[in-house]
């Protein structure tokens, strides 16, 4: 079968013309590391066959290493002719939220994947760890403030060293948006956070969208089976009509809705039918009576992020965590 074309959207934010697929595989698979490190590599081959550019991973996934290796396998079997025709996203975990921990934090990350440089490297989670731990659930006798400017003023640096094109943030609120910009001299070029018709995400991505920020939606498909998602969107009855009434699959319908709203995503699929049927979603479109039936879906975040909540810790509730918009 051909690879089909992906759409790019422009990363305003950063210093050169770059762009970032709409679509990406995204790699999370709980428990972290996934006990099945080969299925990893091949889903992202057979990505990459099917035209998939984009990936998605992190340190605390603790699947830097079997992207690494796809994407190696992938350039020597002539599917790509080098690392260049790919975007490589990897996020900076909590216990690395220093300002003297992020230049080791991106090396070795870098190092996982053997790749010279990252096309975007985001801070994972607005909070930090006291001791270095990648375990997931955290220990949240650990939980500090996270030092948004010295943090950042480390992210800065990176980009500036070439370790990676862009950087940017991930689960920011609106208010710590403008917190970081406030002393930011390079923006974020990138907010991922969950969005999908059940949480669409409205307030920060308006916001987004005036200060030049690129929206990834994480959990599309609402990360059924994972600790953070739910079925919520997998079995919305909405979505299910609209999928019957026009012959697609209620997560392509779910696909293109995102897609449709300007944003990028990241899908995980490790199904090889399943990672076809996610980026058949470019050559039709919802009508807008569909699209005013999915604006009208009841709204409510799958993960209120309990796991980085504590008495003890920088956040006590959701709402604090989330600055309201729960
Ligand atoms: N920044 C963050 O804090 C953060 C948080 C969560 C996730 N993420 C990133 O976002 C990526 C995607 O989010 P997610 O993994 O939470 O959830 P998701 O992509 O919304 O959903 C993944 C689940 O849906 C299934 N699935 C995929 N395509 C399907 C289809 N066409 N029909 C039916 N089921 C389908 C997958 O199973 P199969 O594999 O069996 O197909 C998997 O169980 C992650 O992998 C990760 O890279 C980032």
């Amino acid at each position: 079968m051909d690879s089909i074309s992906i759409p790019e959207l422009p990363l305003l934010a950063s210093p050169s013309s770059y762009s970032i697929p709409v679509l990406g595989l995204g790699t999370a698979v709980y428990p972290f590391p996934t006990s099945d490190q080969i299925s990893a590599k091949e889903a992202i081959l057979s990505a990459i066959k099917v035209g998939y550019r984009h990936f998605d991973t992190a340190a605390a996934y603790q699947t830097e290493q079997a992207l690494g290796e796809a994407i190696h396998e992938a350039i020597s079997l002539g599917l790509i002719k080098s690392r260049d025709e790919l975007f490589v996203t990897s996020k900076l975990w909590c216990c690395d939220t220093h300002p003297h921990r992020v230049l080791p934090a991106i090396q070795n990350t870098l190092k996982n994947l053997g790749l010279e440089y990252l096309n975007l490297y985001l801070i994972h989670w607005p909070v930090s760890l006291k001791t270095p731990s990648y375990d997931f659930p955290i220990n949240k006798d650990h939980l500090l403030p996270m030092d948004f400017k010295g943090v950042w003023e480390a992210m800065e640096e990176c980009q500036k060293l070439g370790l990676t094109q862009s950087i940017g943030v991930s689960n920011f609120s609106c208010q710590k948006i403008e917190t970081l910009l406030a002393t930011a001299k390079i923006p974020p070029a990138v907010n991922q956070v969950e969005m999908n018709p059940v949480w669409q995400q409205k307030k920060v991505r308006e916001l987004c969208k005036r200060k030049g920020i690129v929206v990834t939606a994480y959990s599309p498909l609402g990360g059924q089976g994972t600790p953070w998602g739910s079925n919520a969107v997998m079995e919305c009855e909405v979505l299910k009509q609209i999928a019957d009434a026009k012959g697609k699959s209620l997560a392509q319908v779910c696909l293109r809705w995102v897609y449709e709203q300007g944003v990028s995503f990241v899908v995980k699929s490790f199904n090889k039918e399943r990672i076809k049927e996610n980026v058949e979603i470019f050559d039709w479109e919802l009508s807008p009576e569909e699209v005013e039936k999915i604006d009208q879906i009841p709204q409510k975040r799958g993960y209120q992020a309990f796991d980085f909540i504590a008495d003890q810790g920088p956040y006590k509730s959701p709402e604090e965590f989330w600055d309201g918009e729960i």
